[in-house]
């Protein structure tokens, strides 16, 4: 059996050995030093200035639109666009937050928004924001979405949770937008079991993510940003300042735990994205040799950070076709993330408009992905790469 994953950590049993200790030997378990650490250590590895650790990659996208909509950015009714093929907690925020989504196609070969569709896009519509989601470990033309963003005056924001690693000849995916969300759930690149990040440069997203973090309050802000808050508000004593609720927010605090466990997987994740990397290559040779698949276009990064392995067929014919063959090898497969968000039922319940989306509809029809990690042994490998040869 080859599972979608096999671990839920990079290096299993160093880190669970670990965390048995820090959790033995800790006298902090809620949010604290170690939190503060892996995200100064994540923002410097990442190239931005902030990050801020959430609970989970769907609550840094709640708690983003929420801050941007504190900060008077993104306003109710106001349009934003996402990547038709994405999470369910992608688009769910921005519904959540009383904005507009407004869907936009994808490429099979790439797998994204390319910026070609988001042009047509602007051509009916005026988007305040673009929240783009960077599709297990491939992306878009960023660099041309990034300019055509600025022009337009649009947000531009990464959903980079599936992402983390990726790069381009300008930059990683995760720098190209304003601000941009990661998970480290279990089967992602790095986990900490449950977890979450936002990177930005903006000091004031930064702040405000904080105090949409945690109840409204300003407890994780400088000293300078709490008296400027304290100040605005006429909050003299600290007997007050401690129970003063500044703007809307929720509790999604990480636990130490996330911190240990995110510091603890980091030290191993560059090794891992190159392991990965390499099994992609390998299998992708043989996915170029069948002309029953879509080989997918990754000419534009510089490196690709998979955690699966993604095949696109030709026809669902054959999807269901070579389903069934891996299905039969022992290969576990799942669907292509959450495929065409329209197609959910949430989708429906709560947005009128449904598009044609030829590109995402091919994805989500004809493909479908199975597990690509460390652990993948040369057998592994062989066994995939056997279901993927042309048998006539
Ligand atoms: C594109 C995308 N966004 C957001 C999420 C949510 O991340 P989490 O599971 O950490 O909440 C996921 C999860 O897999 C995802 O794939």
């Amino acid at each position: 059996m080859i599972p979608l994953q096999k671990n839920a950590f990079l290096n299993e049993k160093e880190t669970r050995r670990a965390l048995a200790d820090f959790i033995i030997q800790t006298e902090r378990l809620s949010m604290g030093e170690k939190c503060r650490e892996f995200k100064e250590v994540f923002a410097k590895k990442q190239g931005r200035t902030d990050a801020v650790l959430f609970t989970s990659g769907g609550g840094a996208n709640l708690a983003l639109f929420q801050a941007l909509k504190n900060l008077g950015q993104l306003k109710n009714g106001d349009l934003v666009g996402f990547s038709g093929l994405t999470w369910s907690t992608n688009v769910m925020p921005i519904i959540q937050m009383g904005l507009t989504p407004v869907i936009i196609d994808c490429d099979p070969q790439t797998l994204n928004v390319m910026s070609h569709h988001l042009e047509e896009v602007l051509g009916r519509k005026k988007l305040q924001a673009l929240f783009i989601t960077n599709v297990l470990g491939f992306a878009g033309d960023l660099e041309k979405i990034r300019e055509i963003c600025k022009k337009h005056n649009v947000i531009l924001l990464e959903d980079n949770c599936e992402s983390l690693g990726t790069e381009l000849p300008t930059g990683k995916t995760g720098n190209f937008g304003v601000a941009s969300t990661f998970s480290f759930f279990v089967a992602h690149h790095m986990s900490t079991i449950e977890g979450g990040m936002i990177c930005t440069d903006d000091e004031d997203i930064g702040e405000m993510l904080r105090i949409v973090r945690a109840n409204g309050w300003d407890r994780n802000l400088t000293s300078a940003q709490q008296q400027r808050l304290r100040t605005k508000h006429n909050i003299s004593s600290e007997f007050d300042a401690k129970y003063t609720f500044y703007h809307l927010g929720f509790n999604v605090r990480p636990t130490e735990i996330v911190g240990f466990l995110g510091l603890f997987q980091l030290q191993y994740l560059d090794e891992n994205v190159r392991a990965r990397e390499k099994n992609y290559l390998e299998i992708e040779k043989y996915v170029r040799k069948n002309d029953d698949f879509f080989t997918l276009n990754r000419d534009h990064l510089t490196t690709l950070s998979s955690f699966a392995i993604p095949i696109i067929c030709k026809t669902s014919e054959l999807k269901e076709k070579y389903a069934k063959i891996f299905a039969e090898a022992g290969i576990e497969i799942r669907p292509m993330i959450a495929g065409n968000i329209q197609r959910q039922p949430f989708y429906k319940i709560h947005v009128e408009e449904i598009r044609h989306l030829p590109g995402t509809d091919i994805i989500h029809d004809n493909g479908f992905y199975c597990g690509n990690y460390p652990e993948l042994t040369e057998d592994d490998i062989q066994t995939i790469t056997r279901c993927l040869e042309k048998n006539e």
